[in-house]
């Protein structure tokens, strides 16, 4: 585990930026895993600049989401689908046929979950995975208990995570229940991950996975044991270090 510890904000996103940077010069048709959330932002604003500078080319980059609430349109403004054409694929040269999001309004969730690995896998697997983390240690949406061999599926939100996740919502009644993801073994079967973690709101949790014990309680601690994982987090997350 390779742990960087950014100065600041800028250098947070640079490095992050940097990283999927490389990742699309040393492979021009890689396959990207990708979050939402705040944490990345600053990322995809880099990753849009450079795109348009011409410094990076996304024309063969095939991309997989990790996640998506059950239930909202595509065109709902919290949708993960919404979220990922504002803040990136609106904004670059990447395929929308390339372009991969759990479908959060599919009829037959086990097959939308059997699907979306079996895409994953005949797009030769996840070269670099990008993740967050949540307040209780979850990635994508593994919530603490799943366990660590899941593959994508369908996961019943925590409380914790609903209660963040209200602060996009007008109230927290209308955050959904449950959504679609990738499981932690698909996380865990990509080639390379960077795994961002910022704000001193998250120092606890950054602790607790990098150097507590491997525990499906805090399912990032799982990340422990990947052989290629860059662990990037600023000053403030990285207090309890
Ligand atoms: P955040 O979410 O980047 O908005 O903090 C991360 C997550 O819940 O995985």
């Amino acid at each position: 585990m390779q742990i960087i510890i950014a100065k600041c904000k800028e250098e947070f996103d640079r490095i992050a930026a940097d990283t999927v940077s490389q990742q699309i010069k040393d492979k021009p048709n890689s396959v990207l895993g990708l979050a939402t959330g705040s944490t990345p932002l600053g990322l995809y604003a880099q990753l849009v600049e450079r795109n348009k500078r011409g410094e990076i080319d996304f024309s063969q980059i095939t991309t997989f989401n990790m996640d998506e609430y059950k239930g909202l349109p595509k065109d709902h403004p919290q949708s993960y689908h919404y979220f990922m054409h504002k803040y990136l694929f609106d904004e670059i040269n990447v395929r929308p046929e390339n372009i991969n999001i759990p479908n959060g309004e599919a009829a037959d969730w086990a097959k939308e979950c059997a699907e979306y690995e079996e895409k994953i896998r005949a797009a030769g697997g996840i070269d670099l995975q990008v993740l967050g983390i949540g307040h209780n240690g979850h990635i994508g949406f593994n919530e603490p208990g799943t366990p660590f061999e899941a593959l994508t599926s369908l996961i019943e939100l925590d409380k914790r995570t609903i209660k963040a996740n209200s602060r996009f919502f007008d109230s927290i009644d209308q955050v959904p229940r449950q959504a679609l993801s990738m499981g932690i073994k698909t996380i865990m079967q990509s080639r390379k991950l960077i795994l961002m973690i910022c704000g001193r709101d998250k120092a606890e949790i950054a602790y607790k996975a990098i150097k507590g014990p491997i525990t499906p309680e805090v399912p990032a601690s799982v990340l422990q044991l990947h052989p290629f994982i860059t662990v990037l987090l600023d000053q403030d997350a990285a207090s309890d270090l």
